[in-house]
C-alpha cells in the first residue's frame, strides 16, 4: 500500500516510532436531535432492487472502489465516514453530496462545519464511481445507494466483512448545513448525548459500540482530541484515563498551541490499516484516541459490550455488517415527492 495522500504524509514520525513500540508490547491478537423521525421500514430497500435495470451495479462499483483502494487508500475511512454523516442528517439520502449553489447563501450540508474534514477523496470516489454507473445504466441508480455499496466495498477491502447491501434509496432534495450539527455526535458528547442521539435514528446501545468500530481505520485530526491531551474537561490536565505512552506520542505530534493543523493520528493505534476488533481491546488497554471512543469503555452500559466484542472479531465482523445495514437504512426515501435521482451528485436535479 503507499500513502500517497496529503492525509498520510502528514502522520507525525513520533506516531509511527509508538505504532511500532506498541506493536511490540500490545498484544494484538487478540438527540436530542430535532429529528424525532424513526427510520422507514426496512422493506423499502432490497438487495435485488436493480435486478432489472441495473443488475451489474455492484460490480460496476466495485471496479472503482477497488481501484481507489489501491491508488488513494485514505478513500477507504472517507467513504465509510461519510456515509456515516450522510445517514445521520436528512437520512441516507445522498444530501452531504451536494455542493453548495453558487452565489447562495444557504450553505449546503457538506460545508457544514462538522462535515468540513470530510475528506474530498470519499467524493472523487462516489463521483467515479457514479460516472461510471450513468455510462451503463443512465438515470437509474441513486447517489445515495452508491454512497451505501462503496462504503461496504471498502470495508471489505480493509479486511472487514462483506455483506449484501439493499438498495433503493432515492437521493434527497434537501441538504442544508444548518441541520447537521444537532443530527452528529462530537467527540466530547457524553455516553448519554451519544446513546439518545443513535436512540433517535432508531439505533440501540449495542449498535452505537458496534458502528463505532468503524474507528478500526482511519484518521483523527489534533483538534479532535486536544482537550484530552492538555486540558481535560476544563482541568488543565491530561485525561486521566489515556494510557501514558499514548499520551506521550500524541503530545509530540500535537503541540497544544500551534501545531500544524494538517496532523493526524490514527483512531485505532495498533491496527491501523486494518478493519478488525483491535479498536475494542484498545479501549480495554487505554489506548483510544477519541474521547467518544474511550468513553464506550468507562459506562457500566457499554463496558461489557466493549469487552465481548474485543474478543471475538467473528462476532465483531457478523454485529457490524447488521448494524451497517440499520444504519443504512435511515430515513430513506422513495419516489419523486421526496427524492430524486441525480446524474450529478452534487447538484439537485434541475
Ligand atoms: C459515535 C460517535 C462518533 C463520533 C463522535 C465520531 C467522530 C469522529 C471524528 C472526530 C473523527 C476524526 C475526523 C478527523 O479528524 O478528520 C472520526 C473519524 C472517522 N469516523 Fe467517526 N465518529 C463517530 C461514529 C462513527 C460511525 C458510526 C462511523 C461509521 C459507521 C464512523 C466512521 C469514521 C471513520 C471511518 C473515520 C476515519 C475517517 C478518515 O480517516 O477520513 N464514525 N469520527
Amino acid at each position: 500500500m503507499s500513502f500517497s495522500s496529503t492525509n498520510f504524509a502528514a502522520i507525525s514520525f513520533t506516531f509511527i516510532i509508538f505504532l511500532l513500540d506498541l506493536a511490540t508490547q500490545h498484544s494484538l491478537a487478540n438527540v436530542t436531535a430535532n429529528s424525532t423521525r424513526r427510520p422507514r421500514p426496512q422493506r423499502l430497500l432490497s438487495v435485488d432492487y436493480y435486478s432489472k435495470t441495473c443488475p451489474q451495479v455492484d460490480q460496476l462499483v466495485a471496479s472503482v472502489t477497488s481501484q481507489q483502494f489501491k491508488e488513494v487508500p485514505v478513500s477507504g475511512p472517507a467513504t465509510i465516514r461519510l456515509f456515516f454523516h450522510d445517514c445521520f442528517v436528512e437520512g441516507c439520502d445522498g444530501s452531504v453530496l451536494i455542493s453548495t449553489k453558487q452565489g447562495s447563501k444557504e450553505l449546503a450540508e457538506r460545508d457544514a462545519d462538522e462535515n468540513k474534514e470530510l475528506a474530498v477523496e470519499a467524493f472523487d470516489s462516489i463521483n467515479k464511481a457514479k460516472t461510471l454507473v450513468e455510462s451503463k445504466c443512465p438515470g437509474v441508480v441513486s447517489c445515495a445507494d452508491i454512497l451505501a455499496i462503496a462504503a461496504r466495498d471498502f470495508i471489505h477491502l480493509a479486511g472487514g466483512p462483506y455483506y449484501q447491501v439493499k438498495k433503493g434509496r432515492w437521493d434527497g432534495k434537501i441538504s442544508m448545513a444548518t441541520r447537521v450539527n444537532a443530527n452528529l455526535p462530537r467527540t466530547n458528547s457524553t455516553i448519554d448525548d451519544l446513546i439518545q442521539l443513535f436512540k433517535s435514528k432508531g439505533l440501540t446501545l449495542e449498535d452505537l459500540v458496534t458502528l463505532s468500530g468503524a474507528h478500526t481505520i482511519g484518521f483523527a485530526h489534533c483538534k479532535n482530541f486536544l482537550a484530552r491531551l492538555y486540558n481535560y474537561k476544563n482541568t488543565t490536565k491530561p485525561d486521566p484515563f489515556i494510557d501514558p505512552r499514548l499520551l506521550k506520542a500524541l503530545t509530540m505530534s500535537c503541540p497544544r498551541f500551534g501545531g500544524n493543523t494538517d496532523i493526524v493520528a490514527p483512531c485505532d493505534v495498533t491496527t491501523p490499516f486494518l478493519f478488525d476488533n483491535a479498536y475494542y481491546g484498545n479501549l480495554e488497554s487505554q489506548l483510544g484516541v477519541l474521547a467518544s471512543d474511550q468513553v464506550l469503555f468507562l459506562d457500566p452500559r457499554t463496558k461489557p459490550l466493549v469487552q465481548a466484542l474485543a474478543k471475538d472479531n467473528a462476532k465483531f465482523f457478523q454485529d457490524f455488517a447488521v448494524a451497517m445495514d440499520k444504519m443504512g437504512s435511515i430515513g430513506v426515501k422513495r419516489g419523486r415527492r421526496h427524492g430524486e435521482k441525480r446524474i450529478d451528485c452534487s447538484m439537485h436535479e434541475l
